[in-house]
C-alpha cells in the first residue's frame, strides 16, 4: 500500500518534523511505499493567481492546473492515503498548507466532475502548543476537525481520522515528558495506517480477553469481556482475574473506535471507574482493539484486548 504525506512545517529543528520521521518509520517497517511533499522545502506556491480563481469561480476545467498542481494530484491519485502533518498556527494549518488545498483541490479534480480517487484513508497529524483542555474549550479542536475532515475532505477518503498531539510548545514542560511517547504513537499510526479494521462490523455476541495492560491497569489475561451492540451503542460484561463484575458502556463511531465508559467491584471489593477509547487493528489475523483509558481519579494507561475465536 501506498501513502502520500503532506508536510509542511518551516523547521526541520521541532516536534512536528520528528512526528513526521517517526510516523515514516513506522509506515517502512510495514512494508508499505510512501511519497513526500514537504511544502516549504519545495517552495510550493500557495497563492492562487488571478487565472486560477477564474478557473475555479465559474466551475471550469480548462486551462488545465499548473504543472506544479498536477504533479500533486498526480501523488494522491497514486496512493491509498494521505496523511497530513504540520502544526497549528493560529488554529489553522499553516498559511502554506491551506494555500495547497486553495490550488490542488481545483475544480474538475476535488469537485464538480472529479477526478480525484476515493482514498482508503486520510490522517491529519496536528501539533499543536496549547493543552488538549484549552482547545477543547472554545470549540477550537472541533473547529480544525471540522474544516479539514467536514469540509475539504468529506466524502473523498472512506475513513477519516484528526489526530492532535497537544501542548508542545517549547515553554512546556509537557513538551519534554510527552515527546517520546507522542513519536511512539506517531510510529504506530505509521506501522498501522493500513492494518486497522475497516470493513463494517458487528460486537454483538464477541468476547475478547486482554493480552497487554499497563501497570496501573486491572484487567488481565483472566478477564473476559462479553460485548453486545445495538446501532452505535455498546455494551459490554466483563469480569474475571482481579475484576469480580464489571460493566461498560459507550459507542462506536464511523471509523469503529469506541468511546466508554467502565466500572467494576476488583476482589478487594473497591469500586473503581474510568473511561476508555479503543481502536480496532486486525493482527495476526485476530480482531484487537487497542485501549486508552483513563481512571477516574486521573491515571492513564493502554491495554489490548483480542478476540476469542
Ligand atoms: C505562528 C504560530 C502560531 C501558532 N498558533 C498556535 C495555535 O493557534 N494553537 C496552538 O495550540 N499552538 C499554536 N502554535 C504552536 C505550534 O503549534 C507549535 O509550534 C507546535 O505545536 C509544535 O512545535 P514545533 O514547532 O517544534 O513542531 C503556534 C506557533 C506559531 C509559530
Amino acid at each position: 500500500m501506498k501513502a502520500f504525506i503532506v508536510y509542511c512545517h518551516p523547521s526541520d529543528d521541532s516536534f512536528t518534523r520528528n512526528v513526521r520521521d517517526a510516523f515514516v518509520k513506522g509506515l517502512s517497517d510495514a512494508g508499505h511505499k510512501f511519497e513526500i511533499s514537504d511544502l516549504y522545502k519545495m517552495d510550493f506556491k500557495t497563492d492562487m493567481s488571478e487565472k486560477e480563481y477564474v478557473r475555479d469561480a465559474n466551475y471550469r476545467t480548462s486551462p488545465e492546473p499548473e504543472s506544479d498542481v498536477l504533479a500533486e494530484q498526480l501523488k494522491i491519485n497514486s496512493a491509498d492515503a494521505i496523511v497530513f502533518i504540520y502544526p497549528v498556527f493560529w488554529t489553522e494549518a499553516p498559511a502554506k498548507l491551506v494555500g495547497w488545498f486553495d490550488r490542488v483541490w481545483s475544480y474538475g479534480f476535488a469537485y464538480g466532475q472529479k477526478t480525484m480517487k476515493t482514498l482508503d484513508r486520510a490522517l491529519f497529524l496536528a501539533t499543536a502548543g496549547n493543552p488538549r483542555e484549552r482547545l477543547e474549550q472554545f470549540g477550537l479542536l472541533e473547529s480544525m476537525k471540522r474544516v479539514m475532515i467536514g469540509d475539504r475532505f468529506h466524502n473523498r477518503a472512506k475513513r477519516c481520522d484528526f489526530v492532535v498531539f497537544d501542548g508542545m510548545s517549547r515553554e512546556k514542560e509537557s513538551r519534554k515528558t510527552d515527546w517520546q511517547k507522542n513519536l511512539d504513537a506517531a510510529y504506530a499510526m505509521g506501522r498501522d495506517l493500513f492494518a486497522e479494521a475497516t470493513e463494517p462490523f458487528s460486537l454483538d455476541g464477541r468476547t475478547f480477553v486482554a493480552v497487554e495492560n499497563s501497570d496501573s491497569g486491572e484487567v488481565s489475561a483472566q478477564t473476559v469481556f462479553c460485548y453486545h451492540q445495538k446501532g452505535n451503542t455498546i455494551w459490554a460484561e466483563y469480569s474475571g482475574g482481579s475484576i469480580v463484575k464489571g460493566f461498560l458502556v459507550g459507542t462506536i463511531d464511523s471509523a469503529h473506535h469506541l468511546h466508554f465508559t467502565y466500572q467494576h467491584i476488583n476482589n478487594e471489593g473497591v469500586l473503581k471507574s474510568g473511561e476508555c477509547r479503543s481502536v480496532p487493528k486486525t493482527e495476526n489475523g485476530k480482531l484487537r482493539f487497542h485501549e486508552s483509558w483513563k481512571w477516574t481519579g486521573g491515571e492513564e494507561g493502554t491495554s489490548i484486548i483480542e478476540e476469542i475465536n
